[in-house]
């Protein structure tokens, strides 16, 4: 039997980190999937390939230990640890549906990318929520929308630490959200174009290791980062205004000052800034990073100018123009 499921990655235009703290988010999903194919296997072993990885892994059932496989298919003793990082979310997900423990043959489990790893573009995210998916119909498992979205915050809090469920409801769901932990996900319509360009740097990201050192900071400056995150709301909520209504220069000038208030939270980076300034520099109404911070990928909305801030960020970095995609989970 095989089985295949796919996930969007994902764009946070306004309220990452603030999230956390129960404040609402903007996000996008893009254009840009995870498909996972899930196949029995030829021997009693979880395989694991991400051929654009060049991972290539093993899950022992037994003890849970995820292994890299070198090329000559041994098992390598000192895994990169961004690659056995994917391998943690699979495990993961697949525990969630019983197919990690006790499977009563092996699989082979294929991952195709098309979203950069680290780039805060919701890559484990998209890899969860299509794994629990393919593992749930490979086990004839029925799981509503809702339930592979709780299932997927689950791996996410099991792997990574502390995290909202804003990238693995954005993953499911697919097209233009607004997010509060209080209400879930709101559908936005928006009343203009969102032409966007992400800009990555080459230095992935540690979302686990950013939403903690963000905690660190509000616990020694309670009373300096609480009023941060509340305009972080503020902000957010304006936006969503800006959006509905078709203000372009709202929705630019929102992203700038979002863009400020996360550098004082800590998880801007010189890298982030140059593009980011490049971008306006270039055109773009506004620009900010998007998702952890700490490396990873700016954001640009670009209205009449996305040529201008895409050949402006590809003369620096990695770029490409990112569509907003109505499509979540599929399987
Ligand atoms: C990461 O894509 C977004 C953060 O807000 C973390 C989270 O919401 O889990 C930084």
């Amino acid at each position: 039997m095989t089985v295949r499921a796919s996930a969007p990655g994902k764009a946070i235009l306004f309220g990452e980190h603030a999230v956390v703290y129960g404040k609402p988010a903007i996000a996008v999903a893009v254009d840009k999937r995870a498909s996972v194919t899930i196949r029995e296997g030829n021997n009693d072993h979880i395989q694991v390939k991400i051929p654009e990885l060049n991972v290539y892994g093993v899950i022992n059932t037994e003890t849970g230990v995820v292994s890299q496989l070198n090329s000559e298919g041994e098992v390598d003793q000192k895994p990169g640890t961004t690659d056995v990082g994917i391998m943690k979310f699979i495990k993961s997900a697949l525990s969630q549906t019983d197919l990690g423990s006790s499977p009563d043959h092996g699989l082979d489990i294929t991952v195709d990318l098309e979203i950069p790893i680290g780039a805060g573009l919701g890559s484990s995210a998209a890899i969860t929520i299509a794994t629990l998916a393919a593992a749930a119909r490979y086990n004839g498992q029925e799981l509503s929308l809702e339930n592979l979205a709780q299932m997927g915050h689950q791996v996410e809090l099991e792997v990574q630490g502390a995290a909202s469920p804003l990238d693995t409801t954005v993953s499911t769901l697919g097209g233009f959200l607004y997010f509060t932990h209080e209400k879930g996900a709101q559908k936005i319509k928006p009343a203009l174009e969102m032409p966007l360009v992400v800009g990555y740097t080459s230095h992935p990201g540690n979302t686990g290791f950013l939403v903690s050192e963000v905690r660190k900071l509000c616990q020694a400056h309670p009373t300096i980062i609480k009023p941060i995150l509340d305009i972080m709301e503020t902000v957010t909520n304006q936006a969503r205004e800006s959006i509905t209504r078709g203000d372009e220069k709202q929705v630019g000038e929102l992203m700038n000052i979002n863009q400020g208030l996360l550098d004082s939270l800590g998880v801007n980076t010189a890298e982030l800034s140059r593009l980011i300034y490049h971008a306006r520099r270039a055109g773009a109404t506004g620009s900010k990073l998007t998702g952890a911070g700490g490396g990873g990928s700016i954001i640009a909305y670009c209205p009449g100018k996305t040529g201008e801030v895409l050949e402006e960020l590809e003369s620096i970095e990695n770029a490409f123009q990112v569509g907003i995609s109505s499509k979540g989970v599929t399987w």
